[in-house]
């Protein structure tokens, strides 16, 4: 039959195979491999701290001679591994194969000399290259790139998303183009690193680790750092040790509950970043929210950073996305491309207030991975309940045990693709009953409301929480209504194809790309009127045709 086919449709029917093989065999097997190699979160906090504690950061000038540069600090040990990046100047990050590295990297390392001016003497392990013979040639970097730690703009996302073959692909290319790199991340656990040498002037057992969208899997370029300031390491060791029959203990100072300690604590680290940190700018002590935390930015590597203590909870929940992102290929795809669509419709923004967070954004495509038919991640009961003695969590009287052994977790075999599900997410979320129910992902069924607020959407581990309290009305009204929209566009915005004569219309946006585009919902109706979406106008339909005209 193959014989007989001619050439043309040989190809065409490979091509249909080569599709299926992807949507089908393609997904599971990505997924296999991906679950075989994958790591526990702890073990990957684990790795990235070590490599963290034997790295240094360095502002040094883009005329830099890369070579003499590495030569210099080879001088004091192995260099593992090192890149360079531009945030407020050029920076380098130098991990050494050994700590001691470093200490005899500060032997050399002199008190800079100002004659205005005054120094807090702080040291630490951001430091500052004097280069004294410049090379006159311009960007002696060349030889290694050096790596934007920020986003491509929207408008050319959408370009390069416009020339994809494939809905999938269009996810596929998102992802990739806006998640963290893995410089990104090895310096989101570097200035957890520095920060810790300023905690540990106090607490010399203490860690600083990452939490929420560095970690979790779902993090984008340019995305928040979430620090909890963990104590565990000096409270965990409480068996008492008898010789004699004497033991001893410290004496502490006592205050009324868990959240003054937290609050203490936060005082006095957060004074200490503002007054030592260097590159540390804008503290604010936010120290009265129900997480107390203090936010500031650093400078080097232009994360704007939280840091919290005592949040152990925030920390599970971390585990537990991160641990669903690795379960199968498609929930990071989709939870990312959720994300991205949420930012570029105004439904999620940077600056806190009554919209969806990042965070209930991506509780709400779980939970609807949750309900396909067959389910494509298990509930978080069903994770509970594959769980090990070892893995046993109660934090504050809250059970938050969950499987960490990921070869446990048993999959359904459902192989729908990204397209059709990014499709089905927004007719989900077009006609769920949000008035009455509540989203709950602990049992993988929406549950009646307990309280009035108009999006419910319980704390998978605080079971009495609303993780999406904040929302309003209106913010939930719009999100239905731009998930309506965005339904109707996909359907409407198929890949154009050569017959059907838009000729030269290779980059007018289709599928995910008509998605990004800013929406033209507007018509939520107030003022004693009931609220109502207008549904696809032609007015959407004339700006289509309009965007297709314009790229022509
Ligand atoms: N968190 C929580 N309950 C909330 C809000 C947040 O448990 N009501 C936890 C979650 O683990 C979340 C983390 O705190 O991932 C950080 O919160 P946030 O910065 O708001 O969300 P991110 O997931 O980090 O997303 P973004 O990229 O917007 O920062
Ligand atoms: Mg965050």
């Amino acid at each position: 039959r193959l014989h007989m086919m001619g050439r043309g449709n040989l190809v065409k029917c490979l091509q249909k195979v080569d599709t299926f093989l992807i949507r089908n065999i393609g997904t599971n097997v990505a997924l296999q491999e991906e679950r075989d190699g994958c790591k526990s979160l702890y073990a990957v906090q684990a790795e990235r701290l070590d490599q963290a504690e034997r790295s240094v950061l360095i502002s040094c000038n883009s005329r830099t001679n890369e070579k003499k540069f590495l030569k210099f600090l080879s001088t004091h040990g192995n260099i593992k591994k090192y890149f360079f990046y531009e945030s407020y100047g050029t920076h380098a990050v130098v991990e050494f194969a050994n700590r001691e590295s470093v200490a005899s990297l500060f032997e050399i390392t002199t008190i800079p000399s100002i004659s205005h001016e005054s120094l807090v003497p702080f040291k630490s392990r951001l430091l500052t290259l004097r280069n004294l013979g410049l090379d006159n040639l311009p960007n002696q970097l060349s030889g290694q790139q050096s790596h934007s730690q920020t986003t491509i703009p929207i408008n050319q996302l959408i370009q390069n998303l416009s020339g994809e073959e494939s809905m999938d692909q269009q996810i596929i290319s998102l992802t990739k183009a806006f998640q963290l790199t893995e410089e990104n991340s090895r310096l989101r656990f570097l200035v957890c690193s520095l920060l810790k040498d300023i905690a540990a002037a106090f607490f010399p057992e203490c860690t600083i680790k990452p939490f929420g969208s560095s970690v979790n899997g779902f993090g984008k370029l340019g995305c928040d750092l979430d620090m909890f300031l963990d104590l565990d390491g000096i409270s965990g060791r409480d068996t008492k040790l008898l010789k004699l029959g004497m033991s001893l203990e410290y004496q502490m100072k006592m205050a009324n509950s868990e959240r003054a300690v937290t609050q203490s604590i936060l005082t006095v680290i957060g004074e200490c970043v503002d007054q030592f940190g260097p590159g540390c700018v804008g503290v604010q002590k936010i120290l009265n929210a129900r997480c107390p935390l203090v936010r500031f930015a650093h400078q080097p590597s232009g994360f704007q950073c939280d840091l919290t203590a005592n949040n152990r909870v925030a920390m599970k929940s971390t585990e537990l996305l991160y641990l669903y992102g690795e379960l199968d290929p498609r929930v990071r795809y989709l939870v990312f491309t959720v994300r991205c669509w949420a930012r570029a419709q105004g439904i999620t923004s940077s600056i806190p207030g009554a919209w969806i967070s990042n965070f209930s954004l991506t509780v709400m495509v779980l939970f609807f991975l949750q309900k396909r038919s067959p389910p494509i991640i298990p509930t978080v009961d069903q994770l509970r309940d594959l769980a090990g003695p070892a893995d046993k969590s109660v934090i504050e009287g809250n059970d938050c045990t969950f499987v960490s052994d990921f070869s446990k977790i048993q999959l359904q075999s459902n192989t729908e693709t990204l397209e059709q599900l990014l499709c089905e997410f927004f007719e989900f979320y077009s006609t769920f009953a949000f008035k009455r129910m509540s989203i709950n992902i602990r049992k993988g069924k929406e549950q009646n409301k307990p309280e009035v607020s108009p999006l419910h959407i319980q704390n998978p581990f605080e079971t009495t929480l609303n993780i999406s309290k904040n929302v309003n009305a209106t913010q939930l009204d719009r999100f239905v209504a731009v998930c309506q929209e965005s339904s109707w566009l996909v359907q409407q915005n198929k890949k154009p194809t050569p017959s059907a004569g838009i000729k030269g219309n290779a980059f007018a946006p289709w599928g995910l790309s008509s998605l990004l585009l800013p929406s033209q919902v507007e018509g939520i109706k107030r003022k004693g009127k009931k609220r109502k979406w207008e549904p696809a106008s032609d007015r959407i339909k004339n700006l289509l045709e309009s965007l297709k005209n314009k790229n022509q």
